[in-house]
C-alpha cells in the first residue's frame, strides 16, 4: 500500500469526470467502497463528506496519478530524483531509481521500499551508452514497460571561462547533455511501441540566463531546452510528450558545494525569499508525467520561486 500523505480535497466535479455520481443517500463508508473500485483512487482510510443540498460537494481522497505507471529517473540517489523517486512511487508509479551512486542508490530505495513503496535502484552511468541500454532493458524486464523518464541526473564542474579546463567542459557536457541524448534514445524504442509516454528534461535557470562560471553547466542546458523543443515535435504525433523543467536554486548536495554568502545572494534574488527544495520540483516532474499534463507539450516549465520575469 502507498505511504499515507496529506489527504487532497477535491470537489465532486472532479470525481463525476472519474466515472462516480454521489447523491444524499451516500454514507461515508460506502462512498469509500465506490472509490476503492475506482483505478485511480486510492483511500486513505478516513473520507470525510461534506453534503451542500442536495449534492456531497467534498470528498477527502487521494489520487494515485501514477498508478500502474513505470518511471525511470536518473540521478535519483540524491537531491532532487530522489525527492522525485518518493513522489512518484507514492502516487503509485514502480520507479527505477537510476544512478551511477551505487552505495546511496541501494540504501535509499531500500528504505522507500520499507515505506511500501515500489521502487527498485539500477546502476548507470548516463554519459556511457552501452550502460544505459543494459539499465533500459533491465528496467523493462523488471516492471515490463516503460511510461516515464525523468531526466535528472547531472553534474556541476564550475570555472570562469579563462580558466576552465577542457576536461571539465567535456565531462558536463558528457553527462548534462549526450547523457539526455543516449538516455531518450534508448528507451525511445518501449514508448513507440506502447504510443505513449512522458519524457522530461532537466534544464536550469542558467541554461536559460546564463551564469558566471558556468559555461559548460548553461551550455549543457540550454542544449536540453533545444532538444526538448525538438523532440516535442519530432514525437508528439506517437503519443509522446516531451517537456522540461528549469530549477532555480534549489537545496541539494549541488548546491551545497556553494559558499554560504553566494547562497546569500542567491536567495536575496528569489522574490519568493527562499531557495527551492527538492519537493518543489519533484511536484514539476509529478505534473508533467502525470495524464493531467497531457496537452502540455515542448514547454520549459521554470520552476525557481520567479527569480528571473
Ligand atoms: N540544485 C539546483 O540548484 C539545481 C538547479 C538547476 C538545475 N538542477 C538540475 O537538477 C538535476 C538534479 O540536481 P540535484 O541538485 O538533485 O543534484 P545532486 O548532485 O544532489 O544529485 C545528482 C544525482 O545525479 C547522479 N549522477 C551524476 N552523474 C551521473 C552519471 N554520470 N550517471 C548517473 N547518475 C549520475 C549523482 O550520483 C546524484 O545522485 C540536475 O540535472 C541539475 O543540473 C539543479
Amino acid at each position: 500500500m502507498a505511504a499515507v500523505k496529506p489527504i487532497q480535497k477535491i470537489p465532486i466535479s472532479s470525481l463525476e469526470r472519474l466515472g462516480i455520481v454521489f447523491n444524499i443517500e451516500n454514507k461515508s463508508q460506502g462512498i469509500q467502497e465506490n472509490l476503492r473500485a475506482l483505478s485511480n483512487v486510492h483511500v486513505t482510510g478516513v473520507v470525510l463528506v461534506f453534503d451542500v443540498g442536495i449534492f456531497v460537494h467534498i470528498v477527502e481522497v487521494q489520487l494515485m496519478r501514477l498508478k500502474d505507471k513505470v518511471a525511470i529517473i536518473t540521478g535519483a540517489a540524491n537531491g532532487i530524483g530522489l525527492a522525485a523517486a518518493e513522489r512518484f512511487a507514492g502516487e503509485g508509479a514502480a520507479v527505477a531509481m537510476a544512478d551511477y551512486d551505487a552505495d546511496m542508490g541501494i540504501t535509499r530505495a531500500q528504505e522507500l521500499k520499507e515505506k511500501g513503496l515500489n521502487a527498485e535502484f539500477f546502476q548507470v552511468n548516463v554519459a556511457d551508452r552501452q550502460s544505459i541500454d543494459s539499465m533500459a532493458e533491465a528496467v523493462k524486464a523488471a516492471f515490463g514497460k516503460i511510461d516515464i523518464l525523468i531526466n535528472n541526473a547531472g553534474i556541476t564542474r564550475d570555472g570562469m571561462l579563462s580558466k576552465l579546463s577542457p576536461d571539465d567542459f567535456q565531462a558536463v557536457m558528457d553527462v548534462n547533455l549526450s547523457g539526455v541524448f543516449h538516455c531518450t534514445q534508448a528507451v525511445l524504442p518501449f514508448m513507440l511501441e506502447q504510443g505513449r509516454g512522458k519524457i522530461i528534461n532537466t534544464s536550469s535557470v542558467s541554461g536559460i540566463y546564463g551564469n558566471v562560471g558556468q559555461t559548460n553547466y548553461a551550455a549543457a542546458k540550454a542544449g536540453v531546452v533545444g532538444m526538448t523543443k525538438t523532440w516535442a515535435k519530432e514525437l508528439g504525433r506517437k503519443g509522446i510528450n516531451v517537456n522540461a523543467v528549469a530549477p532555480g536554486f534549489i537545496s541539494t548536495g549541488m548546491t551545497a558545494k556553494v559558499p554560504e554568502k553566494v547562497i546569500g545572494q542567491m536567495q536575496g534574488m528569489v522574490p519568493l525569499g527562499r531557495l527551492g527544495k527538492p519537493e518543489d520540483i519533484a511536484n514539476a516532474y509529478l505534473f508533467l508525467a502525470s495524464d493531467e499534463s497531457d496537452y502540455v507539450n515542448g514547454t520549459v516549465l521554470h520552476v525557481d520561486g520567479g527569480i528571473m520575469m
